[in-house]
């Protein structure tokens, strides 16, 4: 086991979004290495690849030579002791997601007793941000201006212009 303090701040990322970017900043502050760990294997179909997903995450995370984004499939678990990481990170936003984080975090401690979750809340202003959201309101044409990297508005809109549709996947 590596004595630094490794973080893995893991999720869907479909696409990153400012309170994704809020939280990783907050482990900076306590932890000597962040990675942001990307699951691969997601049950519905992203609208970004996985090889995508990744390459947003690094190029945000660019500045900070403590971040990284890895790609992971199979179990979170294992994931993180193939990096020597302890400390699972997730965000906590509403009581609506306690349930869910909290299924989570013990199965996980479970399955790993060494893995601890360590949850941390976003910046107020992203506390009802969401991927979902954020891709809803995008393919729906509404004003997603301080929420979302402009690199990632971006890569809606090519997705949005290449499906010639308004509302894809
Ligand atoms: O952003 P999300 O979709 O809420 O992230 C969920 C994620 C990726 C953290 C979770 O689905 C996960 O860890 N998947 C990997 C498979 C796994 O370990 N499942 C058991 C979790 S208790």
């Amino acid at each position: 086991m590596s004595d630094s303090r490794i973080a893995v701040y893991a999720g869907s990322f479909d696409p990153i979004h400012n309170g994704h970017l809020d939280i990783v900043q907050r482990c900076r502050k306590v932890f000597d290495q962040t990675i942001v760990a990307v699951l691969s294997n997601l049950e519905k179909e992203p609208t970004f690849s996985i090889d995508e997903r990744v390459e947003m995450i690094d190029q945000e995370l660019e500045e900070c030579d403590d971040c990284e984004a890895q790609s992971f499939s199979g179990l979170l678990v294992d994931f993180m002791e193939t990096v020597n990481a302890r400390a699972l990170v997730r965000g906590l936003r509403a009581v609506s997601d306690f349930e869910y984080e909290f299924q989570m975090a013990l199965m996980n401690r479970r399955l790993n007793p060494e893995v601890e979750t360590v949850f941390m809340m976003p910046r107020e202003d992203y506390i009802y941000l969401s991927s979902r959201l954020v891709k809803e309101v995008f393919f729906l044409g509404g004003d997603l201006d301080g929420l979302v990297p402009s690199r990632v508005l971006d890569r809606l809109a090519r997705v949005r212009d290449l499906s010639g549709d308004s509302e894809p996947r």
